[in-house]
């Protein structure tokens, strides 16, 4: 055998042990293989290590659109790269008629995907943040982070601590400032993510802790049915783990493609309510909104974290409704309106800096509706 012979040899040996062993490796849902797990994301290997994704869902560019087949939108929209080398930008949105004598909040929204899809461009955010931009009505900076596996997190963690810092410099006016930022109000800061955006957004609060980010001031964040998980699985994910949205067996291999390779998915990453480095500081978070549904099998982390939360002495304003599925908001309208109206809610609420203060207001209350014990969570008829 010559020796070009035995490279071929030992390369088609080692890529049949690859395939046979990755053929018979199960995730710990028997049934179920990582092939499935990428068929249902639409995800494959490119040959250097990369994802594939198919584009399952259109991007769109910011207003004005180049087609006059897209609806007309509630905002204008602009992307601001944030450094000339890198990729990362802010998709920049304000309503279309401005108040004239009022200054608007400012929302850092981070998008869902799971950590591995989707984009600040993808349409379903887009239009998520004109309805907000319009009805709030807010300055809202979209942030297009970096995606695992590509980039495991903390990297998604650092590019919104990156858009935070974007947010500060505007406001000092380092650089000069977006005729847009005259809009928004440096005072009142929130943090809005769905999804793996809401985990981002945990995270990156915390984070931001570490930095002087003067004169802005973080007033609240929004976690819409935040992605967070765990070793031990909880009641709702065993309950509902054939889910389409996020099956269990999906979100294992989904954690593995986000977690740095020697992290398990007990790291505070994943579930914040673990311990590590955070313990101790979540009590200088400010105040935190928190919404889930039983239909979505995330939602006993998302009870887990308001629990946490409130433990550690955190305002909390929580919605948990009766069924729904992950990203409801994306498909139902009326389900889209009452989270935009308890968010706006939320964010012009003058309350909220001890738990007196919003003991009854009504998404408060809606506490009462939740038995918060032994780690799950049932709604009450
Ligand atoms: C990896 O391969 C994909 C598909 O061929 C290509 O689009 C991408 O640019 C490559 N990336 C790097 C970092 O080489
Ligand atoms: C949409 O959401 C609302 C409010 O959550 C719910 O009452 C309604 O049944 C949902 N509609 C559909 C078609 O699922």
């Amino acid at each position: 055998m010559d020796n070009s012979k035995a490279t071929k040899t030992s390369l088609l040996l080692f890529f049949c042990v690859c395939l046979c062993s990755s053929s018979s490796w199960r995730t710990s849902e028997a049934q179920h293989t990582w092939q499935e797990a990428f068929k249902v994301l639409g995800i494959s290997w490119n040959p250097n290590g990369t994802l594939n994704r198919e584009i399952q869902i259109p991007m769109v560019d910011p207003t004005p659109y180049d087609d006059s087949t897209t609806p007309a939108p509630t905002a204008l929209s602009q992307d601001i790269y944030l450094s000339p080398k890198s990729k990362a930008y802010v998709r920049l949105y304000i309503p279309l008629n401005p108040p004239k004598n009022k200054k608007l909040p400012l929302v850092i929204y981070l998008h869902g995907g799971d950590f591995v899809l989707f984009s600040a461009s993808t349409v379903i955010f887009h239009n998520f943040c004109n309805d907000i931009a319009s009805q709030f009505p807010a300055v809202v900076a979209s942030v297009e982070y970096r995606l695992a596996p590509e980039n495991r997190l903390p990297a998604a963690y650092d590019d919104a601590l990156k858009a935070i810092f974007w947010a500060r410099d505007q406001a000092l006016g380092t650089g000069g400032r977006d005729p847009w930022m005259e809009y928004a109000d440096f005072s009142k800061v929130f943090l809005l993510g769905s999804s793996a955006g809401a985990n981002i957004v945990y995270h990156a609060a915390l984070r931001a802790l570490d930095f002087d980010i003067r004169p802005l001031q973080i007033k609240g964040l929004l976690l819409n049915q935040a992605y967070f998980g765990g070793l031990q699985n909880t009641q709702s994910e065993i309950r509902l783990k054939d889910d389409p949205y996020v099956a269990l067996y999906v979100n294992h291999v989904l954690w593995s493609l986000a977690l740095p390779r020697n992290l398990n998915r007990d790291h505070e990453f994943c579930n914040p309510i673990s311990g590590g480095t955070y313990q101790g500081r979540v009590n200088r978070l400010p105040k935190v909104y928190i919404k889930g549904d039983f239909g979505d099998p995330l939602v006993d982390r998302s009870v887990q974290l308001a629990q946490f939360l409130y433990n550690n002495g955190v305002t909390i304003y929580y919605r948990f409704n009766a069924g729904g599925f992950h990203g409801i908001e994306l498909q139902n309208k009326t389900a889209a309106q009452e989270l935009y109206d308890d968010m706006k809610y939320f964010v012009n609420n003058p309350f909220g800096t001890s738990h007196e203060d919003i003991s009854d207001k009504p998404l408060y209350n809606d506490m009462k509706n939740i038995v918060l014990s032994t780690g799950s969570a049932y709604a009450s008829s």
